[in-house]
């Protein structure tokens, strides 16, 4: 394998409500991470993963995930792309290929990080997977009124794992300024060519209790 993931797990979870940390939630009976962590690690090309954890339960963590594969841990930061950046530096000399993704994408299939890690090895700088928006999108103001329609055909939603060439996330968690939800978007403001793959649906990601409940039905139904 040369490819190492990050995985920031540090989120509190506030939308899925009250609980404690989101990635040691249950599902399906074994904590979200656990989840994540097993399907991340049987796809082959992965040498590294480090996780960043609640600060906290760094100690907790280590313990899930020992059973389950090698790992890192690291203590999570205040911001996911602070999460990232902690997880980064924990990184050994080797790997030159680097995926981020997020705990909470717990049922993100093996053959996804391959496909990702795939696009990088084959000359990408930064690979993101992205879905179709399904519905109809509206701009609106304020007020609650519509501005326009936007042409979904031009818009993608997007998930993780996302890919990057090592010194091309480097560089963009070296330059942060702003806070944002993904790290493609870092990259993007250094001017670098973001490539798409097609996601998948069992990616998505478990943000309020609606998701979690897809999470247990898709779990019996496998991908
Ligand atoms: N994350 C992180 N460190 C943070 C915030 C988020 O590592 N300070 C991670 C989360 O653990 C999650 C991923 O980033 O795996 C995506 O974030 P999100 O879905 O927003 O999770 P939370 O921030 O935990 O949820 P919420 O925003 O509802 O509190
Ligand atoms: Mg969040």
């Amino acid at each position: 394998g040369d490819v190492a993931v990050l995985v920031p797990a540090a989120g509190a979870g506030v939308r899925l409500g009250a609980g404690g940390p989101k990635a040691l939630r249950q599902l399906g009976g074994e904590p979200m991470l656990v989840h994540t962590i097993r399907r991340v690690a049987a796809a082959p090309s992965v040498r590294t993963i480090v996780v960043a954890a609640p600060p906290l339960d760094v100690e907790a963590v280590h313990a899930l995930l020992a059973p389950v594969a090698p790992v890192l841990v690291v203590p999570g930061g205040a911001e996911r792309q602070e999460s990232v950046a902690a997880a980064l530096a924990a990184v050994p000399v080797g790997p030159e290929i680097i995926l981020v993704h997020d705990a909470a994408r717990a049922l993100a299939p093996p053959s996804l990080v391959e496909s990702v890690a795939a696009a990088v090895r084959a000359g990408s700088d930064a690979v993101i997977p992205v879905l179709p928006v399904v519905d109809t999108v509206k701009e609106v103001d304020g007020d609650g009124f519509v501005l326009g329609t936007v042409d979904r055909a031009t818009l993608r939603a997007v998930q993780t794992p996302q890919g990057f060439r090592r010194s091309v996330l480097a560089a963009a968690h070296a330059s942060a300024a702003a806070s944002l939800t993904d790290d493609a978007g870092l990259v993007e403001k250094l001017g670098v060519r973001v490539t798409c793959v097609p996601g998948h649906e069992h990616a998505l990601k478990i943000t309020r209790p609606f998701d979690l409940a897809i999470a247990e039905l898709l779990l019996e139904r496998p991908a």
